[in-house]
């Protein structure tokens, strides 16, 4: 075990750490979570500000009473502190959302005018979420990956001087949530606006990670929107952000309508609400927004200075443990000068990649993820598979389905848990057969010990 522990005031931020989960030997150990690119665990502080806030809790935007102007005065309130987290500018507006994906999704039903500039430019690299919602609305084209999985600015240029006047909107991944590569987005920003189109950053895995600047002083490098997810940043209670500027979100017809979205209607005549309400139909999750609040405080108090560096240490650390067992191979650059959030994707050759997923949660109580994480055609790319299997997998969907492990840290997570997985991967690594043996038809779950 190492002693270079980070400070275990971290860790008591967190609720549930010292959950114990049973293997399945039966026995017990405290559950280990490097899962944190999915879900984060809540923040202690999360659940007790909505404990503190449920009494209070009452109709919004409609109701005179006490309550119900609090209730209003809060959620409102919030966009602020959101916008102020990630240094969005005042021209922006905040819509709240219930994730990610529905954020590029409502986004790209906003965006859509038929017959008007009909080009996304996104990239080899994307979550299926920054992908497919704009495959029926748009003609989307994907900026190219190099060698090691990072993407090409030349080719950006390339695809922006091809299409030039029809580009709708460029839309790329802060940072990866298979690599952890973190793009240039505010050269990408300064490219994009050199040819009169907009950026939109997914910042799922980025902003609960590292500082984030929407906006500066030098208007040429703004990051026009933004996306991303609070149960990402230990606050899970289903909701997500979209930032973008007031002035085209003011303009664009809601997609989803009804209560709270208009100012007047008639039976012939509907005048919509000023953004963020025409974007927000509906009774607003409140709850989420006091959650998102409360969990910016944390991470603000921390600083996200300290949050990215004590991420990249444990990366480091996990790094330095495992990058020599035998048969693992890591899927991204481990340069010191590729700028990275806290993903590590890895292979163990000989054994599957869902297996080595169940294993480190069987015997080892680890949870991680394994597969493609909703981003096939850039783990596809990363892994070399041929098209030839591609169109075999496509006819035959019971062919072996390619994929990676995936360990993500949080700031909660420790040296000595790291210590646990080297030893755990160590094992599975030398012990391969025992393994594919033991667990290759096991249907058994950890609710069945
Ligand atoms: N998209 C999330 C992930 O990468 C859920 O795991």
């Amino acid at each position: 075990m190492s002693n270079k522990d980070n400070s275990p005031s971290y860790r008591d931020l967190i609720l549930g750490v010292n959950k114990k989960v049973p293997l399945i030997s039966g026995k017990c150990v405290t559950a280990i979570n490097f899962d944190n690119a999915a879900t984060t665990p809540p923040f202690k502080s999360v659940m007790e500000d909505i404990i503190d806030f449920a009494p209070w809790y009452s109709s919004i935007h409609r109701g005179e009473g006490y309550k119900s102007q609090l209730t209003t005065k809060l959620y409102e309130n919030s966009r602020i502190v959101v916008s102020n987290f990630v240094n969005a500018n005042v021209n922006n507006t905040v819509i709240y959302v219930k994730n990610s994906t529905e954020a590029f999704n409502k986004l790209s039903n906003l965006l859509y005018e038929p017959y008007k500039r009909n080009v996304i430019l996104t990239t080899d690299m994307e979550h299926h979420s920054n992908d497919l919602p704009w495959r029926d609305k748009f003609i989307v084209d994907y900026i190219s990956i190099d060698e090691a999985g990072m993407l090409s600015l030349e080719d950006l240029e390339a695809k922006l001087n091809k299409y030039n006047n029809y580009i709708r909107l460029v839309t790329i991944t802060g940072a990866s949530n298979i690599t952890g590569y973190k793009n240039k987005i505010y050269d990408i920003a300064k490219l994009v606006h050199k040819f009169g189109s907009k950026l939109l950053v997914d910042g799922a895995q980025l902003v609960p990670h590292a500082p984030f600047i929407m906006s500066n002083k030098n208007l040429e490098y703004n990051i026009d929107f933004l996306i991303f997810s609070a149960h990402k940043m230990y606050a899970p209670f289903g909701i997500g952000v979209l930032i973008g500027p007031k002035s085209i979100l003011d303009k664009c017809e809601p997609d989803i309508v009804g209560g709270g979205t208009v100012d007047i209607v008639t039976h012939d005549y509907i005048k919509w609400n000023d953004s963020p309400q025409r974007h927000e139909a509906g009774s607003p999750n409140v709850i989420g927004s006091i959650a998102l609040v409360s969990a910016i405080k944390t991470l603000s108090n921390i600083g996200m200075n300290n949050v990215e560096r004590i991420e990249r240490n444990l990366t480091s650390y996990a790094i330095c443990q495992i990058r020599n067992i035998p048969n693992l191979k890591i899927y991204c650059d481990l340069s010191k000068e590729t700028s990275r959030v806290s993903i590590i994707p890895f292979n163990i050759y000989g054994i599957q990649h869902a297996l080595v997923a169940k294993i480190l949660s069987y015997e080892f109580g680890i949870s991680v993820r394994s597969g493609c994480f909703c981003a096939q055609p850039y783990v596809v790319k990363l892994l070399h598979i041929s098209n030839e299997f591609l169109s075999k997998k496509i006819k035959n969907p019971d062919l072996y389905s390619p994929g990676m492990v995936r360990i993500s840290f949080g700031i909660y997570n420790t040296y000595s848990e790291i210590d646990i997985l080297a030893y755990a991967l160590n094992k599975i690594s030398l012990k391969r057969d025992y393994y594919n043996l033991k667990y290759g038809n096991m249907k058994k779950t950890l609710f069945d010990v």
